[in-house]
Formats: C-alpha cells, sequence, structure tokens
C-alpha cells in the first residue's frame, strides 16, 4: 500500500526494501487447509497423527517468523541461499514467511514438548508447474530423550521390540549405517547414544512409511536410507519409498543438533527430528496430478474426499491448454525467474498451469538480453476462452513493464 503498510492475517506491518510478499501468497495465509478434516492434507495430517498417539499434536502455529527463527536458531550459513529474497517471502527484514517447519523446533523444545508433531503451510519462492506451488503443507515431528544412562537402556529396549515388530511386517529395508565419516556422531555426543537415537528415528519412520504406502498384501514395501546433509542436524538421511515403479522422495530427517537443544534450553537431552511435505505424499497416495488442486474450491474436488479414508481421485475432464508466448527485453537490472512466476501468478492466479523459459539470448550489437517464456494458461474447473486468457495475459505484460520495466518486444 502506498503508506508503506502490509495487511496480513488481519494485521498492518511496516514494508521496506525487502519486501517481496505478494497478494496472492497473502490470500492463502487463511485458507488453512491443514485444519479441514474432509481436505487431502487435512486427511493425511490425522493419518500420520493416528501413527503418533503419544506425541503432542500441534497445527496452530503462526506462518510469520523472524529470520533468525527460520535461519540462525538452526545454525543456517549466513550466505545460505535460502534467505535470499529471490528465495523467500519477506514481509520486511525483519519477518518473513517460514520456509519450513523446522522454523519451529526450538521454541517447542523451549515450551518443554519432549515428543511432538507440527503441521503448517510453508512459503517458497519457486518456479510454475504441476508440482510447485508457492505454498504447500509440512509436518516436522520430534523427539528427544534424557542424555542418561537409564533413558538410553530404555530407548535400547524400546529399539529391540521395534525390530521385532518390523520383523512381522512386509518391508524391504535399504539402509545405511547410523554414522559415517561424511555423516559424523556431533563431537559432544556420545556415539552409542547418537547410534541408538539416529536407530529410534528410522524405525518409527520404518513404520510410519508402511501406514501411508505399506497396504498392498501381495508386494512387500521397499523403503531406502540415503545420507543427507542438513544445517541442523547430524548425522542426516533422506527417506525414499517404491511406489508405482518409481523411488519418490519422502522427508529428510537426523539428529538435532545439539546447538538447537542449547537454544532451548535442554542441554541434557539428544534427540531426532523429521520434516515431510504433506502435498508430495497426498499427490502420490491420492493420484493428484496437480498441485494447484488442493486449492481447488470446486466441489467436484472437494466432495471426493471424506474423513479418515485415502481414494484415489478421479479426475474430472482436463480443459483444453492455452499458450501464450511472452518475448521482451530486460531491464539493466536483470529479472530472475521466481520474480517473473510471482507477477504471472499476481495476474493469473491459479490460472497458470505452468511457466517456461523457452529462450534467452545477447544482442550481438547492443548487449541487450531478451527473454522469452511460454505461459499455460489452463483452469482446473472450466474451459477458458481464448479472450478470457488474452486478458489475462495483457494483465501480465502490463506488470511486467509497471513493476520491473522490461520493454515487450
Ligand atoms: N526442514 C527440512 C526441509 O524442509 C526437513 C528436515 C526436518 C530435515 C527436520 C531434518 C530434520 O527440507
Amino acid at each position: 500500500s502506498p503508506d508503506g503498510h502490509v495487511k496480513i492475517l488481519g494485521q498492518a506491518y511496516p514494508t521496506d526494501a525487502t519486501t517481496n510478499i505478494t497478494s496472492a501468497i497473502i490470500d492463502k495465509l487463511e485458507r488453512r487447509l491443514h485444519l479441514n478434516e474432509a481436505h487431502p492434507i487435512g486427511i493425511l495430517r490425522s493419518l500420520i497423527e493416528r501413527h503418533f498417539p503419544t506425541y503432542n499434536h500441534l497445527s496452530d502455529v503462526s506462518p510469520l517468523v523472524t529470520p533468525a527463527k527460520n535461519f540462525d536458531d538452526l545454525s543456517f550459513p549466513a550466505d545460505h541461499p535460502g534467505r535470499s529474497v529471490t528465495d523467500s517471502y519477506y514481509i520486511n527484514r525483519d519477518l518473513m514467511l517460514r520456509t519450513h517447519t523446522s522454523a519451529h523446533e526450538v521454541e517447542t523444545f523451549a515450551k518443554g514438548e519432549r515428543k511432538w508433531l507440527l503441521t503448517a503451510d510453508v512459503y517458497r519462492r519457486d518456479e510454475i508447474d504441476a508440482s510447485h506451488y508457492p505454498v504447500f503443507h509440512q509436518m516436522e515431528g520430534a523427539r528427544i530423550f534424557h542424555a542418561d544412562a537409564n533413558s538410553m537402556q530404555e530407548l535400547a529396549e524400546e529399539n529391540a521390540s521395534l525390530v521385532e515388530y518390523l520383523k512381522s511386517t512386509n518391508i524391504i529395508i535399504e539402509d545405511v549405517p547410523h554414522i559415517t565419516a561424511a555423516n559424523p556422531v556431533q563431537p559432544t555426543h556420545d556415539p552409542r547414544h547418537a547410534e541408538l537415537v539416529a536407530h529410534n528415528l528410522k524405525l518409527y519412520l520404518n513404520s510410519l512409511m508402511l501406514t501411508l504406502f505399506g497396504g498392498r498384501k501381495d508386494e512387500p514395501l521397499r523403503v531406502r536410507w540415503i545420507e543427507a546433509y542438513f544445517p541442523f542436524t547430524s548425522p542426516s538421511y533422506e527417506v525414499e519409498v517404491f511406489f508405482n515403479g518409481k523411488w519418490l522422495e519422502i522427508l529428510g530427517c537426523g539428529v538435532v543438533l545439539q546447538s538447537t537443544l542449547e537454544r532451548a534450553n535442554v542441554p541434557d537431552s539428544i534427540g531426532w527430528a523429521f520434516g515431510l511435505g504433506l502435498e508430495r505424499i497426498a499427490m502420490i497416495l491420492y493420484s493428484i496430478p496437480d498441485i494447484r488442486l488442493f486449492w481447488s474450491q470446486d466441489a467436484r474436488f472437494l466432495s471426493q474426499f471424506a474423513p479418515g479414508k485415502i481414494s484415489t481421485f478421479k479426475p474430472y475432464s482436463k480443459y483444453p491448454a492455452c499458450y501464450k508466448d511472452l518475448s521482451f527485453w530486460l531491464p539493466p537490472a536483470g529479472l530472475h525467474q521466481n520474480d517473473f512466476c510471482d507477477i504471472v501468478r499476481e495476474a493469473a492466479g491459479d490460472l497458470v498451469e505452468d511457466v517456461q523459459l523457452i529462450d534467452a539470448f545477447t544482442h550481438p550489437k547492443t548487449g541487450r538480453a531478451s527473454q522469452c517464456y511460454r505461459i499455460n494458461y489452463r483452469s482446473m474447473d472450466r474451459s477458458l476462452s481464448n479472450e478470457e486468457a488474452n486478458v489475462i495475459h495483457e494483465g501480465v505484460k502490463a506488470r511486467l513493464v509497471e513493476n520491473v520495466g522490461v520493454e515487450i518486444r
């Protein structure tokens, strides 16, 4: 707004040179799909919560966080790309939209929570296609133990009984060692404690994968563990599941960095955390072909889901695509693809299905740079006329000229 404020969830915040949140994003903040028990995202949340019945289930935490909470508290390096305005949404330099649910680790442990799940909407600037959307939902799960001999003995016993349980199920696990030189134990940890915690994490998540993907009696579920890196866990892993003939990346996890637990005032504990993306899992489980559908208000989508049930989505007819190309000379400062995509979203909303850079060149004599994007406009709910697509496309052009100073060719 002209007075340098932006209204978000009923409150006004001052803007500055960092501000890049758009109205298309602000509209999404109120939807809270994960709280809707009859929406695929809410259904999946409940399903996972039921798998962790003794954990505290949190799902009502504001998406506005300080960059310190989103990054510094989790030991992200100062130059991490996620911090940049091209990758994340900022309200102003002191306030941003969380990019992951890990942003709430320190405050949740600090409240005294020792076994918890936290579900929330998260925001990342990205390209536009059927599987990328600037808002999606994550679920963070964490558990911490007292790092003393008694608790570790109990943990060893719990792990042994989980191993026994998994032997009775139809699962094939490709594992990696809990700790390796490339995926090290933290210097302040007793390696035997870290091994027990990592093993407990793997056992819990293997059994969660059985709950989510293991419905087939005739076929074993295949789960693959991979060494990974996150700034806030060590050792770290990724989990992949073999489903419909493909390996799918499901989640990231690891042993929580001790500095996180120190910040949360629980320095004598050791624990694990995982973070999973609900849309990815829901798209696979329900056969939902386009990530925009989660935001659809159309009864033909919403009526197909019921609380507590996983069912296969039956797509209603796909309406025709309408491709429009847009060529322009770049302004001297250039134009990031994520900035281009946010301008398209502001003008077209969910009527944009896909954006592709199809050509880029620099004029040999003048040195000016030109780009051509191909935008696919398509409604999920109705047939879009060419005239309507033209009006939207003209709106995209006008915003590009006005906001970033491109010259349309
Ligand atoms: N926050 C990480 C992400 O968004 C996932 C993660 C959570 C990894 C917890 C490790 C521990 O990709």
